[in-house]
């Protein structure tokens, strides 16, 4: 059974097993999420926002809860925490905060395309 799994603001999209946490899906598609704990629920830089259908992950582990606090109920969660335990065809989307410099690339990429057409 294969889950679709969508990254913004990249676009990328997978396929994914059942069971897979958000921060396994973004590695297999090669989507950088940061990690200072490496999955243990410790360093709160795994933090992205999930539009899923209700019951497509699981709910909030005591640990993220304890963690987030607040934001665990506004569809913020932990990549390393939050498993995908949706049916077969469903799909997410899980926006990843950029990299402010990555952010400012863009930004200034964009920029000089609109400078660009301008000539
Ligand atoms: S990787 Fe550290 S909290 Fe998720």
């Amino acid at each position: 059974m294969s889950i679709s799994i969508q990254f913004e603001p990249d676009g990328k999209q997978i396929e994914i097993k059942q069971g897979m946490t958000v921060l396994e899906a973004a590695r297999k598609a090669r989507i950088s999420i940061r990690t200072r704990c490496d999955g243990k629920a410790g360093c709160l830089q795994c933090k992205v926002s999930i539009e899923a259908d209700e019951g497509m992950m699981n709910f909030p582990t005591e640990a993220e809860q304890r963690k987030m606090g607040y934001f665990s109920t506004c569809g913020e969660r932990l990549a390393c925490q939050t498993r995908i335990i949706g049916s077969a065809h469903s799909k997410a989307i899980v926006h990843v905060p950029e990299d402010p410099l990555k952010a400012a690339v863009r930004k200034r990429l964009l920029e000089q395309q609109e400078e660009d057409r301008l000539w």
